[in-house]
């Protein structure tokens, strides 16, 4: 099955909009053609016009890092799908595990935040992934398992594509620790069988999961080669153009 590979930064809470302008026209300089895959940049909200501007009329794709799944209203701190939409977002991340564990994010919100996100023409980059101790007590596929039925409870989507998962052990994101292949590969092999049971093999065979967890240059390229990892999401090393480069091309 011949899936197009899709590469994500995401920044989390990093840079103001002077500096995520300037990262993101160097990364624009440093990766020149992206046309062979999918990059998309997640920057906080407040820099998406910022890097909007640093990236337009490239193949450089913008996404956000969470929204709330009401049109609109008296919602303070929140950002809704129109405004990501209107700000050139194509893409936004979902259920991040620090979305979950640091703010507390449940699966019928992230539920209701993926059916908003679909129905607004975004797509949702939508996260799943076990922390240390429930690998160790052999929970994995459980864990992992019920955040993907819940998330993706009565949800739809017209193309495949519109859809992308992300696997990302809690206990490798920022430790500096990844998922070995074979360990990342597992666990995504699992997740396309249940992806088949849900939606069909047909459907399941074209939708993209990214492996994300101390995603570095130098282990992409192995981590990409196994079938069933067709991208990354990446956090720190996304921060400068010259390792983010590195992945991407790992990718083309
Ligand atoms: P990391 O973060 O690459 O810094 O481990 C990944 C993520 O949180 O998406």
């Amino acid at each position: 099955m011949n899936r197009r590979i899709i590469i994500g930064g995401n920044w989390k809470m990093y840079k103001t909009p002077t500096e995520a302008f300037e990262t993101a026209s160097a990364l624009r300089t440093t990766l020149g053609d992206v046309s062979a895959v999918d990059v998309v940049i997640c920057p906080p909200a407040i820099d998406i016009p910022a890097v909007h501007q640093a990236i337009k009329g490239s193949d450089l794709k913008l996404g956000g890092q969470n929204l709330y799944w009401e049109e609109e209203g008296a919602f303070t701190g929140e950002i809704s799908a129109r405004m990501l939409v209107d700000a050139g977002c194509q893409y936004v991340i979902l259920g991040h595990s620090e979305r979950r564990h640091v703010f507390g994010e449940t699966d019928s919100g992230i539920n209701k935040k993926m059916k908003k996100a679909l129905s607004s023409g975004l797509k949702p980059i939508f996260c799943v992934g076990e922390k240390l101790e429930e690998r160790e007590a052999g929970s994995t596929q459980a864990v992992v398992g019920s955040q993907i039925k819940a998330g993706l409870a009565g949800v739809e989507f017209a193309n495949p594509d519109d859809l992308v998962i992300a696997y990302e052990p809690v206990w490798a994101i920022g430790t500096g620790v990844n998922a070995t292949p074979e360990q990342a590969e597992e666990v995504h092999h699992y997740i396309r069988d249940l992806l088949a049971e849900l939606f069909g093999p047909a459907v399941a065979g074209k939708i993209r999961i990214q492996y994300g967890g101390s995603v570095k240059p130098e282990n992409a390229k192995e981590l990409l080669s196994k079938e069933n990892i067709d991208g990354a999401l990446v956090g720190g090393a996304s921060l400068k153009p010259d390792s983010f480069a590195g992945i991407v091309n790992a990718g083309r």
